[in-house]
């Protein structure tokens, strides 16, 4: 007989099953056993009873420690209080390989994450992680189906690369034979080149930033998706910025919501998705700002008489801050595109704003619930002179940069697109306390292990 997924039990009702999978805890004693039982699938409850299977079976299955393998035999009923609405009654039992004194306490899911982590091989197996996991395994099937669906060529960009596209605070050296070679902080140069080539394209992979800070937004390994479009201008990287968050949440609104259930994910702020999103320049933020610094200070509430204190830290006119990005999803409720930044605290491809050249023709999208930038795109410097006097002006070292200048000189055209960090947007969904929890096997700046 093939053996059944749990997931698929409930077609089996008052069927005999074979069961693969891996004990996940177990309760009872004395005649009868609660084993839970898990194969990736699902968990349901197996029932042991002294009185219905060989004395040996019972004995192995009172003895055997959490996360031994096992296959099962038994009969599946119906069971009205589970959410499964299935459970097993055993008839027989093998163990295929042992575990004994197996170091995480399922009762640990929600205290000491680093702790946790540091077991994040066996961790994963666990309720919590296996939710938050599942719901980023969703959303990057949303992205990749969201973009083909719409006729973007995926377009894959080198790890390794010659120069910087985000400044050069966070890159990572890596030796390369003779040369030194930086590990991709975003493969959105070589989607330039790819959207005048394909007219839209997709790059979607790992980026590397030696981030040194330890907050709960930032890794040093993490995944973007980055769109880049020919003949887009700023207003249509909006457009298609605000479309794809919505597809993406929608999506995983509609089929994770077991996953949501189980992370006791509150969803109101998220189900927000379907409003427009309010698009804000960043000036008229600036006074937004002001007015909440304000407010929150005159608040009895301690913790908004905090915020308010890292409120515009950096002073008017500075890039916004983790707090800034805080108080104003705090304000909307709901995603926010923030556009037209100063062109200082941005990077040296984002095109000049005509109508202020103080300005960048650029987009931040920042989610509620302190998630913050979700998203940063821009419209990007299509005219050659104006590239060339950018690229001295950051020091990019020309010899590595050469051939992106070429895309502005062999037919440029306007053109843009943005990043979008899958992390933060599953942090989001998922109410995770730290991006930590969203990538199988994190990277920090203290964690490269396991
Ligand atoms: O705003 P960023 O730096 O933009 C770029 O890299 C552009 N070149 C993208 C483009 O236009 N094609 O990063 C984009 C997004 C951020 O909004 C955030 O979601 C995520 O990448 N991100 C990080 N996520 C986790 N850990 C970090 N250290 C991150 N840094 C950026
Ligand atoms: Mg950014």
């Amino acid at each position: 007989m093939g053996s059944v997924q749990v997931c698929d039990l409930k077609q089996h009702v008052g069927q005999p099953v074979v069961l693969k999978g891996w004990l996940y805890n177990r309760r009872g004693s004395g005649k009868l056993l609660f084993l839970q039982f898990r194969d990736g699938s699902g968990i349901v409850q197996c029932v042991v009873s002294k009185a219905d299977v060989p004395e040996a079976v019972f004995e192995t299955a009172k003895r055997i420690g959490i996360e031994t393998s096992l296959v099962i035999h038994g009969k599946a009923s119906e069971d009205k209080r589970s959410s499964l609405g299935v459970e097993i009654h055993v008839t027989d039992l093998t163990v295929i390989g042992e575990s004994k004194d197996y170091p995480i306490q399922i009762t640990e899911d929600v205290p000491n994450i680093d702790k946790l982590l540091d077991q994040r091989h066996l961790w994963v197996r666990s309720r919590i992680p296996h939710a938050i996991l599942r719901v980023r395994s969703e959303v990057v099937q949303a992205i990749r189906d969201f973009y083909y669906n719409k006729g973007f060529v995926l377009f894959d960009a080198p790890m390794f690369t010659p120069a910087s596209c985000e400044g050069t605070s966070t890159l990572f050296e890596v030796p390369y034979f003779e040369s030194t070679a930086y590990l991709s902080q975003s493969g959105q140069l070589y989607g330039e080149a790819g959207a005048l080539a394909f007219g839209k394209v997709v790059v979607f992979g790992p980026t590397f930033r030696a981030e040194k800070s330890k907050t709960r937004r930032h890794l040093t390994e993490f995944w973007m998706v980055e769109p880049e479009v020919a003949f887009l201008e700023l207003d249509g990287v909006m457009d298609l910025a605000e479309e794809q968050m919505r597809y993406v949440i929608s999506r995983a609104l509609e089929r994770c919501k077991e996953e949501l259930k189980v992370l006791e994910r509150n969803t109101a702020t998220l189900e927000q998705i379907s409003k427009p999103f309010p698009r804000v320049s960043y000036d008229d933020i600036q006074q937004l700002l002001q007015k909440l610094k304000a407010e929150y200070a005159a608040s009895p509430d301690a913790e908004l008489q905090k915020l308010s204190k890292d409120i515009l830290k950096g002073g008017l006119g500075d890039d916004l801050g983790a707090a800034d990005e805080t108080a104003i999803g705090m304000h909307f409720q709901q995603c926010v595109m923030v556009h037209r930044y100063p062109r200082h605290v941005k990077a040296f491809y984002m095109k000049k704003d005509p109508a202020n050249d103080k300005r960048a023709l650029c987009v931040d999208v920042i989610a509620p619930e302190g998630v913050g930038e979700i998203i940063g795109g821009s419209q990007r410097e299509d005219s050659l002179d104006e590239l060339l006097a950018q690229i001295e002006h950051h020091k990019v070292p020309m010899e590595s940069i050469n051939w992106f200048v070429d895309l502005r000189r062999y037919g440029s055209v306007p053109h843009g697109g943005f990043g979008m960090g899958v992390e933060r947007c599953v942090q989001w969904i998922t109410g995770a306390q730290h991006v930590r929890e969203t990538i199988p096997f994190p990277r920090t700046i203290y964690r490269l292990n396991p």
